[in-house]
């Protein structure tokens, strides 16, 4: 059993050459060497091997590396024993500008490619992970071709979702007969439309709207270009981070073994079908974040109405509990009224009893007073058979 079969390293990173395995004390080691690893894997930093193989076989002094970002790339071909480094990138980060800042080595070209080509010295190794069109792979291609015959060149995003359909970091670099129609919407595994929730931008770049025909993509620029060369150029795909293709001319010194030292990747089904579960599983985290994100601004939509239904509610409790109060006392002075007025109508039965008595009483005395008139005790004298 050799070291590195029974597992090596310190306590808690044991290694099987560089899987890391754990060991029966530290059965967790895989696991944080997962976490420590960003959830999208894009970087061609990953492809140490790969660079290794071509430094192994070519001699590699100068290299043109096109798309930098963060410059993590960057220090891999002078450790693997680069020379000297042009790192093309129109928009480098304050990062990246410290990360190279202390490496002799290393020159910042802050032009946008294929245009800054023409002002660099000839390189044995062109990276091209640029703006990933067509219409600049193709400009990139044709010139590196045509000048230098010799290098090496390694491509990324030769893949899903660049590889038939381009992807623009800043459309308008591209005259309008180079791009095609673009949108804010990004590709996804799950259907074949553009869509907000799949691989976005989010104002770093735009996608075609659609895929596939003439010019468009990555891979069909690589077609096109190497089917329009003078000499005849192999591509080589390894299936893993969006796609890495390594082209070489056919009779350089070097390029058997490169195209050698390589099948291994290229030929891998399992690569392949990693890769394809890898997107399809991100495209699907995609899609739950966005869906999750938009239940969170539904919910923060409907708190807020309910928050503003309450204070509507509470200001009617209040007026409502007003108007009670106000229809309470309403409510008493109203009974008090009635029952002043029951009391009037009580005396008023009362005096109109009086006043029948008094009438009655009047009139008895008036038909007294009648009676005892002379002319009517004449009358009955004269007509004693009649009664008045
Ligand atoms: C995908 S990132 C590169 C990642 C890097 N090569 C790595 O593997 O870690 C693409 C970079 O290309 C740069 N870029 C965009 N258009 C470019 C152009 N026309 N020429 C050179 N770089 C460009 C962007 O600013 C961005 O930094």
């Amino acid at each position: 059993m050799t070291p590195a079969s029974r597992g090596v390293g310190a306590p808690g990173a044991a290694l099987r050459g560089h899987v890391t395995t754990g060991d029966r004390h530290d059965p967790h080691a895989q696991a944080r060497a997962a976490r420590a690893q960003p959830l999208l894997l894009h970087s061609l930093a990953l492809f140490r091997e790969v660079f290794a193989a071509v430094f192994t076989h070519c001699d590699i002094g100068t290299v043109v590396e096109i798309g930098v970002e963060s410059g993590q790339v960057t220090e891999m071909y002078t450790g693997l024993g680069a020379r000297r480094v042009y790192c093309v990138d129109p928009d480098p980060s304050p990062a990246l500008r410290a990360a190279l800042g202390d490496n002799d080595a290393v020159r910042l070209i802050e032009q946008p490619s294929p245009a800054a080509l023409a002002g660099l010295p000839a390189a044995e190794l062109y990276v091209l992970d640029g703006d990933h069109n067509y219409a600049t792979v193709r400009a990139e291609l044709e010139w590196i071709l045509t000048r230098a015959p010799d290098a090496v060149i390694v491509l990324h995003d030769v893949l899903w979702p660049c590889g038939r359909r381009d992807l623009y970091y800043q459309p308008t670099r591209l005259p309008a007969e180079a791009r095609h129609p673009d949108s804010a919407d990004g590709p996804t595994i799950w259907h074949d439309e553009l869509t907000p929730t799949g691989f976005v931008g989010a104002g770093a770049f735009t996608t075609a709207t659609h895929a596939g025909g003439e010019a468009n993509g990555v891979l069909t620029a690589v077609e096109d270009a190497v089917a329009a060369a003078r000499d005849s150029w192999s591509l080589t795909v390894i299936p893993a981070v969006f796609g890495v293709g390594v082209l070489v001319r056919d009779g350089n010194p070097g390029a058997e073994a490169i195209r050698a030292a390589l099948s291994p990747y290229a030929d891998s089904s399992l690569l392949a079908a990693m890769e394809n579960n890898r997107l399809a599983l991100y495209t699907r985290v995609l899609q739950l974040q966005y869906e999750a994100a938009q239940h969170v601004r539904e919910a923060d939509t409907l708190a807020e109405r309910l928050h503003s239904s309450r204070q509507q509610l509470d200001q009617l409790t209040r007026r409502l509990h007003k108007a009670e109060q106000r229809h309470a006392s309403d409510l008493a002075a109203l009974e008090e009224a009635h029952q002043r007025l029951a009391a009037v109508s009580a005396r008023q039965a009362t005096l109109r009893g009086a006043a029948a008595v008094i009438a009655e009483l009047a009139g008895d005395a008036a038909r007294r007073r009648v009676r005892e008139n002379p002319i009517t005790r004449a009358v009955r004298r004269v007509l004693p058979g009649r009664r008045r």
